[in-house]
């Protein structure tokens, strides 16, 4: 079975539809990327993922449960297995580099004595652990990013979201920042990307869905160029015919 699956998934805000009639399976140990533009729908889907929002209709199925008709009681646990690289969730200025990692470590309620070893861990794993005394605040954007990707391992997720991670950041450092995710992903662990920037899709030969006010216009294995994305033409024919559908 699949690690993810949508069936025939629509959100509505509203009465807008904001993800329309989505169907997908991403397995275990796939690296995907969800692009494109602003307001396309791709932060939704992820949220979709974290029952952070709630369907509108069809179901979606995470590590083998239904999230969709989840219970509340249910949820922490499925968060649990879910690592979040998501610039809404920054990190805390008058804490450190170790705090800020010991913190979420610690909502997962692991025990005390493998906390220390695995913040070193993980800042190990993205170049920072000379930096676990620093506050945010003298970190560079780059090192910021590799915080929250770091703090996002520390729970030892089976799946990586991250939104945008690469927003606000230079072209080295989202580069570099890229290179960590494809290496956690070497080492097994599922990853999706939502990203408005097709440069780096282009530069990482991934499956890449690609999404258009709301619809699944394309889902392809190994993206190179996503032409879809950047033809201003094919939103305006989703549109046209969204319109006419319903
Ligand atoms: N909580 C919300 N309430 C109402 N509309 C929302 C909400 N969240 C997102 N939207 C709308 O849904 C659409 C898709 O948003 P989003 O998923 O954030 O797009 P993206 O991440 O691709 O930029 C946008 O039109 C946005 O305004
Ligand atoms: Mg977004």
């Amino acid at each position: 079975m699949a690690q993810i699956i949508f069936d025939h998934v629509t959100k509505k805000f509203r009465n807008e539809i904001v993800l329309d009639d989505i169907s997908f399976e991403i397995e275990k140990g796939e690296f995907v990327f969800i692009i494109g533009k602003s307001g396309a729908g791709k932060s939704t889907l992820l949220n979709l993922i974290m029952k952070q929002e709630e369907v509108t209709s069809g179901r979606i199925t995470v590590n083998g449960r239904r999230v969709d008709i989840m219970q509340r009681r249910k949820i922490p646990a499925h968060r649990r297995r879910l690592g979040v690289v998501s610039s809404d969730v920054g990190l805390l200025k008058d804490r450190s580099v170790y705090d800020n990692i010991m913190l979420a470590i610690l909502a997962t309620g692991k025990s005390n004595d493998k906390i220390k070893p695995t913040v070193m861990k993980v800042l190990g794993l993205v170049g920072l652990a000379g930096k676990f005394q620093a506050y945010p605040d003298e970190l560079s954007g780059g090192e910021k990013a590799r915080v929250l990707l770091a703090r996002a391992l520390s729970v030892q997720p089976e799946i990586l979201i991250a939104d945008e991670p690469t927003a606000n950041l230079d072209p080295d450092s989202a580069w570099d920042l890229m290179q960590l995710l494809e290496e956690v992903n070497y080492r097994g662990m599922t990853v999706l990307v939502a990203s408005h920037a097709r440069e780096l899709v282009t530069i990482m030969k991934r499956r890449c869905m690609t999404l258009v006010a709301g619809t699944l216009v394309a889902d392809e294995k190994k993206s190179i160029y996503n032409s879809k994305a950047t033809d201003i033409f094919e939103e305006r024919r989703v549109l046209k015919d969204g319109k006419r559908n319903r």
